[in-house]
């Protein structure tokens, strides 16, 4: 069984958008081997229309360079990002996706594949709770904002 067929075994129902792309880091890859439907609800793209192109698809006037040099580097050096990034939908529209990309290694080290669970972030009205699972605390919408916004700031 290959990664591809592995990955859909469990892919297909999650709500996370997976992505598998080949090891093929430079221009034209990363090329995309399997996209999930979740992947599917978030972007729009159906995987039919992504599969053999590379998630720059994505990408758009406000993706920050930096955000992608630094996803290169890491890809290269560490074999592992986690960050956001400015993604935009098939319909043009922008969404704030927090992008975690792991290798999937054969048995000499070297990556066969790249994995990303894809979610977009969504801003959430108050302050996480303390051991709360995913809960949020109320607190007044302006101070919200300022929390959130300082803390997305963080990413760019
Ligand atoms: C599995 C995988 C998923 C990726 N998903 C995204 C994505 O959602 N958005 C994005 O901007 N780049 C994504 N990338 C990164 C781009 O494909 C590319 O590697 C990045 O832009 C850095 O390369 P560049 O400097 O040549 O553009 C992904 C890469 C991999 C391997």
């Amino acid at each position: 069984m290959n990664v591809v067929d592995l990955v859909r075994l469990f892919a297909e129902s999650l709500d996370v958008g997976v992505l598998v792309t080949d090891a093929q880091l430079d221009w034209p890859g990363p090329r995309i081997l399997y996209a999930n439907p979740g992947f599917a609800r978030m972007s729009g793209y159906e995987a039919s229309e992504v599969i053999g192109l590379t998630p720059r698809l994505l990408q758009g006037q406000g993706t920050s360079r930096e955000g992608t040099r630094q996803m290169q580097r890491a890809l290269r050096t560490e074999r592992r990002f986690l960050g956001c990034l400015q993604n935009y939908r098939k319909s043009g529209e922008a969404y704030l996706c927090e992008i975690d990309v792991r290798a999937i290694r054969r048995l000499d080290g070297e990556p066969e594949a790249f994995i990303a669970f894809e979610r977009e972030v969504v801003r959430r009205r108050g302050r996480p709770t303390r051991g709360g699972a995913g809960r949020y605390r109320p607190v007044e919408a302006t101070a919200a904002e300022a929390f959130l916004s300082e803390r997305l700031s963080a990413f760019d």
